[in-house]
């Protein structure tokens, strides 16, 4: 069993005022990966707000993998990525290159996402896009390799 957060990046979703249809998706494609949603957060496009709570979910839950969607475009509300880069102790460069490489046979837009991913602890942290469709591609590319990520964290 792979203890999941998500963590949902909306000033809208937050607000009530537009339903976190990307949170979802991943609630339910993490049983591909055996995962149990331990915590699930829908949150202000805030930088300490999303910081504080990545490392709450890495230092006090122990979550084997947190994903993130959302705020990683080039809005100036977008601050997915840098909340993120300052709580990790260690990038994985590999896995946003991954995604973003393979999203590009799909839209040339996958370029404009500016999504981080590191470890914390034994915590593995992935910024994904905030779209649904971008969502379930993101997770096409990545589930596959995760499992053996996190086997070797613990
Ligand atoms: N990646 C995939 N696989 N599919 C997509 O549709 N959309 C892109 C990109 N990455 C997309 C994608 C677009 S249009 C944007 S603006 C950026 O992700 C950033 O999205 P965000 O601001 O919602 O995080």
């Amino acid at each position: 069993m792979i203890k999941v957060g998500i963590l949902t990046a909306s000033d809208k979703g937050h607000k009530g005022e537009r339903e976190d249809k990307s949170g979802k998706v991943i609630q339910e494609r993490v049983a591909e990966i055996d995962g149990e949603v331990v915590e699930y957060l829908v949150l202000p496009d805030e930088r300490e707000v999303i910081s504080s709570a990545l490392i709450r979910m890495a230092d006090e839950l122990h979550l084997d993998l947190v994903l993130t969607t959302g705020g990683t475009g080039f809005s100036p509300r977008d601050i997915t990525p840098e909340a993120t880069k300052d709580i990790i102790e260690r990038e994985t460069p590999g896995i946003p290159e991954a995604i973003r490489a393979e999203s590009m046979k799909i839209t040339n837009r996958a370029m404009l996402s500016r999504a981080a991913a590191g470890i914390r602890g034994k915590t593995l942290i992935i910024n994904m896009p905030g779209s649904p469709k971008a969502v379930n591609e993101a997770l096409d590319i990545i589930l596959p390799a995760l499992g053996h990520g996190i086997e070797i964290l613990k």
